[in-house]
């Protein structure tokens, strides 16, 4: 059994607060566009879910799916290739889309991602991310709107996991083991 030490990183206070300013930002950017909203699974659902219980507040008419890609195998190594695992099931053509995952790492899920839904013909397309880590990007890419930047660390919590456990977490830590 694993000996794992959590260290904690991000508060659920720092995150609220920061949730709230990314709404803002996103509406002020959107002015009375519908938006559709697209969460990548499993990492996103917490921070989605707060994202959009946020923007609700400014009456933003919202789309929502969900897709699911994998690119970790089950421990913390990247096999650094992404593969669409569940697709949406909205229509994008035409729409104001906006990606949102957990975090930014090698960039790879996300690159992958725009690749696929580009095709789909949105009329615009912008990325959210939670939580950025720029010291391991492997492709050059920038999230459109990013909560907090973090050091080069394995993060847990709020909806990001190790090998299926800490999501639950309201708050972010870093994992380690001794
Ligand atoms: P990327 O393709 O390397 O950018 O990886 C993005 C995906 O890897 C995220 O959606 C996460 O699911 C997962 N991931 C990357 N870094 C971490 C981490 O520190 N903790 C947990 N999951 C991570
Ligand atoms: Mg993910």
């Amino acid at each position: 059994m694993d000996r794992i030490h959590l260290k904690p990183l991000i508060s659920e206070n720092d995150i609220r607060d920061r949730v709230k300013s990314l709404a803002r930002e996103i509406v002020e950017d959107f002015t009375g566009a519908s938006l559709t909203l697209i969460g990548l699974m499993n990492g996103s659902f917490m921070f989605m879910a707060d994202l959009v219980r946020e923007l609700n507040q400014y009456q933003v008419s919202m789309y929502v799916d969900f897709m699911r890609i994998t690119s970790y195998g089950p421990s913390q190594i990247t096999s650094g290739e992404p593969e669409l695992c569940q697709d949406i099931t909205l229509t994008i053509q035409n729409r104001h889309v906006l990606v949102v995952d957990d975090i930014l790492d090698t960039g790879l899920t996300l690159q992958f991602v725009l690749n696929h839904l580009k095709i789909l013909c949105p009329e615009s397309m912008k990325t959210c991310v939670c939580l950025d880590k720029p010291g391991r990007r492997r492709v050059d890419l920038k999230a459109d709107y990013t909560g907090f930047e973090i050091p080069d660390a394995y993060v847990v919590g709020y909806g990001l996991d190790y090998e299926g456990r800490f999501r639950d977490m309201p708050s972010v830590s870093v994992l380690s083991f001794y």
